[in-house]
């Protein structure tokens, strides 16, 4: 075979296989088979220099002209190849986004924030402004000030929490009007929120919970302005014109001193369990800030006259949600939360 010849049948049988290449790999090994070092054109092209002069010129042209074929179709096989690589990769790798997602949980807002939350907007609503104490307080804050005797059942170490001789942990936010008195003036009309702590625990007691606390100072507020208050209030987080009424009672820092009631939510005042055959619900206390305790924080009680008043939010909870047990609140059951998915 001449080498004209041989070198033609070396480009078909190298085409061909090259068509017929499906992978890089196979499309490597013939590129090293025919152009690589010791690859079957590279030996030819090595040999010209041994023909004859006059076959040289046109032997070498041809292997140069077959090379770079060779070379152009293997570049064109691989990009091609590499290309449906990445689509085969695509392919067997995409996922459907569109279809719907299984078991997604949207949250709820506890009951007891949503409740804090809507008593507070109420209040805000009427022109109240928002304070804040701390849960650790003063005992002085706790009781003293609050015109509490020295031997007030409320101060003994069986019902409060104490950190040392000075400081427990708030029994109520009335801490914080004494708090707001001593640095704001009259007129003074806040609410404030947050965490207590008394050592009490069952069904409707709990050694936390939280509280809202409001005070109004100005020169003639009566209780005819409690009572208003409280109705809006009361008509707001329940419905409008619940029954309501007002129990003498007592606190040290309130004189008069009244509970609120409201008509039991459950059996509408005909009498049930819940309310104790009573027909009524306590939900509130509440009265005239105590001479007292304006003495103590520096206001003069012949100027000035105050409202106050003080309330269990997780109470509050429970008689607008009917929740029987107060532990049902602080378990994080998720079945119970749940229920309160959407409120807020
Ligand atoms: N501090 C009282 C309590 O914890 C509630 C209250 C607040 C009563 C303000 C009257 C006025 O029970």
């Amino acid at each position: 075979m001449n080498p004209v010849e041989e070198l033609n049948n070396l480009r078909e049988e190298a085409l061909r296989e090259l068509a017929g290449a499906e992978e890089l790999k196979v499309l490597e090994s013939l590129r090293v088979a025919f152009l690589g070092k010791k690859g079957k054109l590279t030996t030819i092209l090595k040999s010209i220099g041994k023909l004859p002069q006059d076959e040289r010129k046109e032997t070498g042209a041809l292997s140069n002209k077959i090379k770079k074929e060779l070379e152009a179709c293997i570049k064109e096989k691989s990009s091609t190849l590499k290309a449906s690589s990445l689509e085969m990769k695509m392919a067997d790798e995409r996922m459907d986004i569109t279809l719907p997602q299984h078991g997604s949980v949207t949250g709820a807002a506890h009951p007891v924030n949503s409740v804090l939350i809507e008593i507070c907007e109420i209040f805000i609503s009427m022109g109240f402004s928002m304070a804040e104490g701390p849960e650790v307080d003063f005992e002085k804050y706790n009781f003293e000030m609050l015109n509490f005797p020295e031997d007030h059942p409320a101060r003994d170490m069986q019902d409060t929490f104490y950190i040392n001789n000075e400081l427990l942990l708030r029994a109520h936010t009335s801490t914080v009007q004494i708090r707001t008195m001593l640095v704001q003036p009259p007129p003074v009309a806040i609410i404030a929120s947050g965490k207590v702590y008394r050592k009490d625990a069952d069904q409707t007691h709990s050694p936390m919970f939280h509280q809202i606390e409001g005070l109004m100072v100005d020169r003639a507020v009566t209780f005819k302005d409690l009572r208003g208050i409280v109705r809006i209030l009361l008509d707001n987080i329940f419905h409008k014109d619940i029954p309501i009424r007002f129990r003498p009672s007592f606190f040290p820092f309130t004189e008069p001193s009244a509970e609120v009631d409201i008509g039991c939510t459950v059996c509408n005042g005909a009498g049930c369990k819940m309310c104790k055959d009573s027909g009524w619900l306590e939900i509130m206390g509440c009265g005239m800030v105590d001479p007292n305790v304006f003495d103590s924080v520096g206001i003069d009680p012949l100027r000035f006259t105050g409202l106050a008043f003080g309330m269990g939010v997780e109470r509050i909870a429970m008689l607008k949600y009917r929740i029987p047990d107060i532990r049902m609140l602080f378990t994080n059951n998720m079945r119970f939360n749940l229920q309160f998915r959407g409120l807020r």
